[in-house]
Parts: structure tokens; C-alpha cells; sequence
């Protein structure tokens, strides 16, 4: 959802702050903000647009969203799951971690789907936490955790899938991140990700595949499918314009993500701008963001 252009964003922020704590303090307090202004039901993702998932879900679930989304981030998290070795049945036995889980409706909307046994959501923000928690835990069966990505505060074997979803463009030390993943798995579980990815970060990516932790089993590139998502958010009248106008934003939040709530919804990885925006980096008011992502992927380890 945020973007990590060279203007603004959180990687900027980054730039000339090698200090991986204040980042992190910084990305925690922008999704602070972002979860006391967010509605009910809302995921802090781009989402994805591919009529074959679709389908596959309405089939497995007819009216998953009860009509009350555009189905597109709910396509994003359902793609996790694809590749992975297990029929719905199989499912009941697991134990699930998603880590960077934000206000936690991807989680609960799997829980809901393929009914583990049990679901840890982690996130780095407490405020987006506290309302999953307030908002959407079950008991034993689905919960909530303050928590770094880099240090999880986990057993060792604990969970047979781990999930991760647009989250980890935002980690200082990625290396670390997955070295824990592969920690909290037990021998065998699964590691899936999904997220947007720089030259950079494809890399790196690709060196940190060859972690002996993991074998790598499937990969889909998503990037068509998520600029068609944005692209149909950013359309006059979609159903996500409509919510944004709803919510009682505050005037920050309103300037950085422009009046549709274009930043949010990743426009800057279509180029594109609403008029807002135009405006503001016209007058200089807010920096020009500069779309440095190139790709947007799903790939799937199995902890060796
Ligand atoms: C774009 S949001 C995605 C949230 C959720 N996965 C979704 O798709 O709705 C990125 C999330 O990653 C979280 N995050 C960033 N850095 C983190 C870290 N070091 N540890 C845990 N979570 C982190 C943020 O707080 C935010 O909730």
C-alpha cells in the first residue's frame, strides 16, 4: 500500500537513516496513523485482478465478501495459497503465521476460507494490532501480535505456513527476516510471499534464494494482474473511490494519498495521478513520487 519511491514514502525514508530502529519506528507510526483512520474490513494491500482466481474462489466460496469489496485484495490473499500441496481438508491441521498482517482482514478472510487449526497474525504496528484483536480474534483460534518481522517472538518449529504479504519491501534486513521464517517453520511447512519488488530488491531477492533453508517450488509474476486492479480502483466510481471518499480522513492523510486516495491505492505503480496530486507536486506542496517498482511476485519455499 505505501510507497518506497526515491521522494517520499518509506524507503526514502530510509535514505541517510542507516539506523534499522528508526525506520522501523517510522514505518510503524505511518501505519499507526493509517489504522486510527481505516474502516472496518479494510486491507492495506494493492490487490490483484485475475478472473480464473476469481472464479476458483466464488466456486470454493460463493459471496465471500458479502458483496462489500472489490474482491481485489481478497484475490491477493487467496493467490497465497496457490502451489501449496495441501486440499481444504489438509488445512485444519495447520498452524498459520502471517507476518506484517496490518489491521488483520487478509488473515481472518483465509481463516474463514480454509479454517486452520490456528492463525497468528504478527504486525509491527500495536494501533493496527489493537483493532484486529478488538475487531476480529477468535479465541484459540485466530489472533493478534505486536511484533517484528526480524525477531519473531515465536518457538522454533511453531507453524507449518507462514504468509507474507506486501510487507517486506518495508524490511530493513530481509536476510533476517527469512533466516526467522525459516526458525519458526518447521521442517517441511511452506514460506510464501507476495510483495512489489525494485531492481534492487529482485537482487537481492535472488541471493536470498539460495538460503539452504529453503527449496523453492513456485513462483507467479503478478505484476499484470495488480496494475489491473489499481488501474480499476483508480476509475471514476469504483467501489474503492467511494469507501475513500467515506472515511473520516485526516487533512495529512488526504495530501499524501491525494483525494481518490491514489498513493494508497498504489497508482504510482500505473503512473498514475489524480488531479490532486498534479496540484501538489506541481506547487511543490508534496514531492514527486517517482515509480521505481518494477514487478510485483509470488513465490513459494518449502523449509528443507
Ligand atoms: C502494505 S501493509 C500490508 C498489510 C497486510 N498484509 C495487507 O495486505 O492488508 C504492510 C504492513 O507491514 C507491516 N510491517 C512493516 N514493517 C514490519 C516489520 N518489520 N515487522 C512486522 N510488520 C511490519 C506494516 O506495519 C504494515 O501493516
Amino acid at each position: 500500500m505505501t510507497n518506497g519511491n526515491a521522494a517520499t514514502g518509506l524507503r526514502d525514508l530510509n535514505t541517510g537513516i542507516p539506523d534499522a530502529d528508526q525506520l522501523k519506528g517510522a514505518v510503524s507510526a505511518v501505519y499507526d496513523d493509517v489504522a486510527s483512520w481505516s474502516r472496518t474490513g479494510d486491507f492495506w494491500n494493492w490487490g490483484m485482478h485475475c478472473p480464473d482466481l476469481l472464479k476458483e474462489l466464488t466456486d470454493i466460496c460463493p459471496n465471500f465478501n458479502a458483496g462489500v469489496s472489490d474482491t481485489f485484495s481478497e484475490q491477493l490473499y487467496y493467490q497465497t495459497l496457490q502451489g501449496l500441496p495441501f486440499s481444504k481438508n489438509d488445512f485444519r491441521t495447520l498452524n498459520v503465521l502471517e507476518v506484517g498482517c496490518g489491521m488483520g482482514e487478509g488473515l481472518n478472510f483465509l481463516a474463514r476460507l480454509v479454517d486452520p487449526a490456528r492463525a497468528v497474525g504478527l504486525d509491527l504496528s500495536a494501533a493496527a494490532i489493537r483493532r484486529a484483536n478488538a475487531l476480529l480474534a477468535r479465541g484459540d483460534r485466530l489472533g493478534y501480535v505486536e511484533g517484528d518481522a526480524e525477531q519473531l517472538p515465536f518457538q522454533d518449529g511453531e507453524f507449518d505456513l507462514v504468509i507474507n504479504v506486501e510487507s517486506s519491501h518495508n524490511y530493513p534486513d530481509v536476510e533476517r527476516f527469512f533466516r526467522e521464517v525459516a526458525r519458526v517453520l518447521r521442517p517441511g511447512g511452506h514460506f510464501s510471499i507476495i510483495d512489489v519488488f525494485d531492481a534492487r530488491s529482485t537482487k537481492r531477492f535472488g541471493e536470498l534464494q539460495e538460503i539452504q533453508d529453503f527449496a523453492w517450488i513456485y513462483e507467479r509474476d503478478v505484476t499484470e494482474n495488480v496494475k489491473s486492479s489499481i488501474r480499476r480502483r483508480m476509475a471514476p466510481g469504483s467501489f474503492f473511490r467511494k469507501e475513500y471518499a467515506r472515511k473520516q480522513m485526516p487533512m495529512r492523510a488526504r495530501i499524501i494519498g491525494g483525494l481518490g486516495g491514489a498513493h494508497y491505492a498504489g497508482a504510482d505503480f500505473i503512473g498514475h495521478r489524480d488531479a490532486l496530486s498534479k496540484v501538489l507536486e506541481l506547487t511543490r506542496i508534496r514531492p514527486k513520487f517517482v515509480a521505481e517498482y518494477e514487478s510485483y511476485r509470488h513465490h513459494l519455499a518449502r523449509r528443507t
